[in-house]
């Protein structure tokens, strides 16, 4: 029997016992994480290692960089892994893995730890995306919490508002049309002097700025719940240079809290719109704008007006981790999906196919 053999019949025993330990590879960006998730939902394990300090020298992620790292993390991370949760390698079920979107040569590395890890251990591969990665940290967070559900996944790579049908199906209601929200926030935080990634750092200067200190414009879009951040972004950043240049300074405190006002409204107007359009009770949110405290805050109060459940994850499991890699792949291995040994990486992959 070829290991593709194998691992489908492991699989199906899997499926039928409806029980699996996953261990879960990510290495999509700057952060190797390698987790241990039993049945989608538990956390046996979540060990994370950041690259942030080295790529902040240079302003943003380096590919290379961020690839030879990943090879050097991945192994001692599943060794922590192991040693924490006191979990032998023979318990483990199967292995996920982030495939794509994200660098190539980062994917790479997870891609062929993981493969080989999976051959290794005799056990199914499961192939996970990114995206589908964030959205599933709410099934970690939220133990009740089961489609359908309306998501909104903000990160520094993506911003979509989707609706999560069932375990694995996606419609997409709503996305960027250029940059994601992430994105324009380390872009504007670059302005004020915050190094990389200056999202989390503007969200705290912001907490004691005033939200309607500068006036920034709000885009508008064709479409009715998608987003574009580059117009603000640029408007925001021209217009710091054209103070600093007549001589005027910045309250960097204001400046934050007003931008910051005008990305948040942003989303959750479009996704307010979108959770009216399809009818949805539920909202979830996910990827790292998600650990934003304004998004939050006034996602809570927002839904609370509308009769709408909210579900957030802890700020830890909105940023890239592994384990809301083994949550989704749980659900993937419930539907039979599989991967064999030629998987390889997909640095442009979508959630949902247009
Ligand atoms: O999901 P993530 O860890 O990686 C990607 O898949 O992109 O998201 C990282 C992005 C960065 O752009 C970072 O600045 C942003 O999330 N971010 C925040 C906050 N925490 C992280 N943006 C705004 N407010 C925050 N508190
Ligand atoms: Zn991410």
């Amino acid at each position: 029997m070829s290991y593709i053999e194998r691992a489908r019949a492991k699989a199906d025993v899997l499926i039928k016992r409806g029980h699996a330990l996953i261990l879960a590879v990510e290495s999509s960006c700057d952060e190797t994480a390698v987790a241990l998730v039993k049945d989608g939902r538990q956390v046996l394990a979540n060990e994370i290692s950041s690259q942030i300090d080295i790529h902040a020298l240079y302003g943003g992620v380096v590919p290379e960089i961020a690839s030879r790292m990943h090879v050097e993390a991945l192994s001692p991370l599943y060794e922590k892994a192991l040693a924490s949760s006191g979990v032998s390698a023979r318990d483990i079920d199967a292995v996920a893995v982030t495939y794509g979107p994200g660098l190539v040569g980062a994917l790479l590395t997870g891609v062929s730890f993981a493969k080989s890890l999976a051959y290794a251990l005799d056990v199914p591969l499961i192939a996970v995306n990114h995206i589908e990665g964030h959205v599933s940290a709410n099934f970690i967070a939220s133990p009740s919490l089961e489609p359908p559900f309306v998501c909104l996944v903000a990160s520094g790579g993506h911003s979509h508002i989707v609706n999560v049908t069932r375990y694995g199906a996606y419609e997409l209601l709503g996305h960027t049309v250029d940059d994601a929200a992430g994105e324009a926030f380390d872009k504007v935080a670059r302005v004020l002097g915050i190094p990389y990634p200056g999202g989390p750092l503007l969200d705290s200067l912001a907490e004691s700025g005033d939200p309607h200190a500068y006036a920034f414009p709000r885009a508008h879009t064709p479409g009715k719940y998608d987003f574009s951040f580059s117009g603000l972004k640029t408007a925001v950043i021209n217009q710091a240079h054209n103070i600093r240049e007549r001589g005027g300074e910045i309250n960097a405190a204001n400046w934050a809290a007003s931008f910051r006002k005008a990305v948040i409204d942003t989303l959750l107007d479009k996704t307010f719109a979108a959770l009216a359009f399809a009818g949805a009770t539920r909202l979830a949110l996910a990827g790292g704008v998600a650990s934003n405290r304004l998004l939050r805050r006034e996602s809570v109060r927002r839904a609370e007006k509308a009769g709408v459940q909210v579900f957030m994850p802890p700020a830890s499991l909105c940023t890239d981790n592994a384990a809301m890699i083994g949550a989704a792949g749980f659900y993937r291995l419930k539907n039979g999906e599989l991967a064999d040994l030629s998987l390889n990486a997909e640095p442009s992959i979508k959630l949902i196919e247009d």
